[in-house]
Order: structure tokens, then C-alpha cells, then sequence
């Protein structure tokens, strides 16, 4: 598919997406937010598919937050229907994705990038990377679901801070504060996600599809207990975790199919 924000390879079933307006740090305008809703589509229906990377383009943004320009003759209803069909469309499809989807941020992930990287499965930057969500400056607050995933990573405290005051923290920083898996320098960044990804590849596909719909489940309550049990006994209807056992005993690697 031809993009106009984005481009797109495919390599090894790995899918790379990045979002391609350099000139203004990958801001994500509505054709992004549209496009981005395709690109993750893609994700979710292309059987070549079996992983994905969000990235941005040039060395200095991986997304400087949405489009401020889009901002001006926004009204409350308008605001309302933005940010709800950039949750519906792009970051919960994302974090829900039945396929692993790892932001490699690069440079400034502020604002809606910010969150775009919070909604991926997990983040890896480089070393010159800086998170942040500072809506405040501008007067209003995260939209695309940085409230609640923040906290969720970093904590009530810390999310306060951070939102509050708009601060831009480093990848080290955002790191410490368990936001980002992995610190590497940025000519790395994106053959250190491929190597995860190429590990994760090599598993059964439906037990990381069902890994991924527990972790997002995490209820610290019997529910997530029996969230996790219904899904540990589905994984014995599929194929791949008979020959997961049988391999294991005949002492060699598994050959799993996603079945
Ligand atoms: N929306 C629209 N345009 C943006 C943008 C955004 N979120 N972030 C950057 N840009 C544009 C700038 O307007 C500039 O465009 P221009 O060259 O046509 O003037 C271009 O990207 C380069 O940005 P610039 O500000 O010149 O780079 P910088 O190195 O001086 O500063 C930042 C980098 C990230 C600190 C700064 O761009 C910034 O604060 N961006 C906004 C971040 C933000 O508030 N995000 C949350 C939005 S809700």
C-alpha cells in the first residue's frame, strides 16, 4: 500500500512503519492518524506479517506529538471526537494488536508520540531519545490515552510530575522509570528491535497472541487470575503446544505453524 506519512517495508515478517514528516518532527496530523489506522490493519490481517516496529523518520523525532496546527478552530465536541478516534483507531488497535508491535523511538517522543510509544507492547530507544507529554504548555491535557498508560508504567507519582509539569525526561531517565526496555545507540535501534522481534518470531504465534490479551488484562484481582487460566487451557486446543512438548522431549526445536 502506498502511503503519504508513512512508509513501509517488510522484511523477515517483520513490518517496519514510519511515520515520514521529518520536516515537522513526524507530528501526527489526521492523515497520519489515518494512515497509521491502515498500516496497523495491515498488521493485523497480512498473514506475511508477524511482527511489527513503529518508528520515525529522520534522527532527531520519533513523533513531536500531534499536529499543533490542527489545533486552532478545535471546539469541545470537536476535541471529544479527535482524541476518540485516535484511541479507537490507531493506539488501542495498536496495544491490542494480536501481533507483538515495538516502538523504536528515536529522537523526540512528546505528546501523542509519547503515547504512541506507551499504547506499542514495549519501547526500545536510542540513546538521544527524550519522552515527555507536554500538553500543558498548550493548555490542555493527553488525548490519545497518556493519563492512563503512563501511570500504569511509571506509577501515580511519577505521572503527575511528568504531566504536570510537562518536563521532557532522556531515554536513560525514561528507562529508570520503566518506561523503555532498552538504551541503545541510535545507528543500532532498529537491528537491536529486529533481534528481539527475530526471538519472539521463532515462538508460537498464538501463545504470544494470548500473552499479549493477558499482560493487557492485568487485573490484580481474581479476574486476572481467571483471564490467564481460560487462557492457559485454550493454548491446549492449538497444534503448536503439542509440538512444543513433543519437540521438548525428542530433544530438538520446534516446528510451530500458529495453529
Ligand atoms: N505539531 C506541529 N508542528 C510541529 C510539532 C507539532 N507537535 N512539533 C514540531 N513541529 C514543527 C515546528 O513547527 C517546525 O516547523 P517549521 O520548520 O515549519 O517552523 C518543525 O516541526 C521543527 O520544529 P522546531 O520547533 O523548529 O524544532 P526544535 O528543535 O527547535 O524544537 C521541539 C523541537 C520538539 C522541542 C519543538 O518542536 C516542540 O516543542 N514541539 C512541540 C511539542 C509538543 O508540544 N507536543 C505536544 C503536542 S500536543
Amino acid at each position: 500500500m502506498n502511503y503519504q506519512t508513512l512508509q513501509t517495508s517488510l522484511e523477515n515478517n517483520i513490518y517496519t512503519i514510519t511515520i515520514n514528516r521529518p520536516e515537522k518532527l513526524n507530528a501526527l496530523n489526521k492523515t497520519v492518524i489515518e494512515e497509521l489506522s491502515a498500516a496497523v490493519d495491515e498488521v493485523y490481517t497480512n498473514t506475511e506479517i508477524k511482527s511489527a516496529i513503529i518508528t520515525g523518520a529522520g534522527e532527531k523525532a520519533f513523533v513531536a506529538g500531534a499536529d499543533i496546527s490542527e489545533f486552532l478552530h478545535i471546539d469541545k465536541n470537536a476535541g471529544e471526537a479527535l482524541a476518540a478516534k485516535g484511541h479507537k483507531t490507531v493506539f488501542d488497535k495498536i496495544e491490542n494488536s494480536p501481533k507483538p508491535i515495538v516502538a523504536a523511538v528515536n529522537g523526540f517522543a512528546l505528546g501523542g508520540g509519547c503515547e504512541l510509544a506507551l499504547a506499542c507492547h514495549f519501547i526500545i530507544a536510542s540513546d538521544n531519545a527524550k519522552f515527555g507529554q507536554p500538553e500543558v504548555n498548550l493548555g490542555i491535557i493527553p488525548g490519545y490515552g497518556g493519563t492512563q498508560r503512563l501511570t500504569q508504567l511509571v506509577g501515580k507519582n511519577r505521572a503527575m510530575q511528568l504531566i504536570m509539569t510537562g518536563e521532557m525526561i532522556t531515554a536513560k531517565d525514561a528507562q529508570q522509570y520503566g518506561m523503555v526496555n532498552k538504551v541503545v545507540p541510535q545507528n543500532e535501534l532498529l537491528d537491536e528491535v529486529k533481534k528481539i522481534l527475530s526471538v519472539i518470531q521463532s515462538k508460537a504465534p498464538l501463545a504470544i497472541t494470548k500473552v499479549i490479551e493477558c499482560i493487557n488484562n492485568f487485573d490484580h484481582t481474581q479476574q486476572g487470575y481467571d483471564f490467564e487460566i481460560k487462557k492457559f487451557g485454550e493454548c491446549f486446543e492449538t497444534e503448536d503446544a503439542k509440538e512444543g512438548a513433543v519437540a521438548f522431549l525428542e530433544k530438538r526445536k520446534p516446528n510451530f505453524v500458529g495453529k
